[in-house]
């Protein structure tokens, strides 16, 4: 893999990708989001693969929105192909079989955050700020902020956070639910991947349809969310890691799952 706006790492199983324009805060350009979406579709065949971080490069910047200054000559449609490039690749991040943690390192405005919220949770540095700015330059959010936003938080916050355009900090963004950890900003990539590791040796197919059936859940009325889980986990006792996670129980070992 080989990207101008990215870099990644892998190790044991847990992947690390950190977005590289330290320059510009690490800023979302058409590039940028691109090469995401170019590395979700390889990454996500990768069977060795159990868990992903996300970071920003830098000691500033998770990321600091899309890129104001590759906005500033877009028309409506333009604007609207820009949103839609940018819904398209969080949608796929959102849907990446592996669980994905955002370890937010400093802003997370605008993009930035709508990036960090299609993730699976968030990590945050203690000097975060969170945030979805947008009204002040007169935009709306354009990459999933009006539709993620309000599942973390509900439907009064996420108005007052886009109303206001205010940025938060990460012991706010903790109170009302939006991060899951803040950690000293010196641990915090050590902590995700602490976390990540041991996400990685539960069963892989396991915590990949449980991420699914959350996240599915969301968008089903209750009895069709029932109906789901218990498809899946019939589906689930198929699998040569139920039989692993079982009889490791028993036998009082630990399981070392295939992922199959
Ligand atoms: N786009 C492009 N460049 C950006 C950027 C962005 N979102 N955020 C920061 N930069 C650039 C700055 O222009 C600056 O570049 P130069 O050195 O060439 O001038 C560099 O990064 C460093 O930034 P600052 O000097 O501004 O750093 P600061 O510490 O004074 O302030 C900040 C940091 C508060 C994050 C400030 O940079 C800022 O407010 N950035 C914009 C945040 C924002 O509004 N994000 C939402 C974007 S719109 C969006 O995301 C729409 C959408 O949903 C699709």
């Amino acid at each position: 893999m080989n990207f101008e706006t990215l870099s990644y790492e892998k190790k044991d199983f847990v992947g690390t990708l950190t977005i590289n324009r330290p320059k510009a805060l690490n800023a979302l350009n058409r590039q940028l989001l691109t090469e995401l979406g170019q590395f979700l579709n390889e990454v996500d065949e990768d069977k060795d693969l159990r868990c992903l971080i996300i970071t920003g490069s830098g000691d500033k910047a998770f990321v600091a929105g899309a890129d104001i200054k590759e906005m500033e000559d877009l028309d409506a449609a333009g604007a609207k192909e820009f949103s839609k490039l940018g819904q398209d690749v969080f949608r796929r991040l959102e849907v990446l079989k592996v669980p994905v943690i955002a370890a937010v390192n400093g802003f997370a405005l605008g993009g930035g955050l709508e990036l960090a919220m299609a993730c699976d949770f968030i990590l945050a540095s203690d000097d975060a700020k969170l945030g979805l700015p947008e009204t002040s330059l007169g935009l709306i959010p354009g990459f999933g902020g009006t539709v993620r936003l309000r599942r973390y938080v509900g439907m009064g916050k996420a108005k007052e956070m886009t109303y206001t355009g205010d940025h938060y900090s990460s012991e706010e963004a903790y109170n009302f639910g939006l991060v899951t950890k803040i950690l000293p900003k010196a641990d915090l990539l050590a902590a995700a991947e602490k976390m990540a590791s041991k996400i990685s040796k539960r069963g892989p197919v396991a915590v990949g349809i449980a991420k699914m059936a959350i996240n599915e859940s969301g968008d089903l009325a209750l009895d069709a969310a029932m109906e789901m889980e218990r498809s899946q986990f019939g589906a689930i006792f198929k699998t040569e890691d139920k039989n692993i996670g079982i009889n490791a129980f028993i036998n009082k070992e630990k399981p070392n799952f295939k992922g199959e």
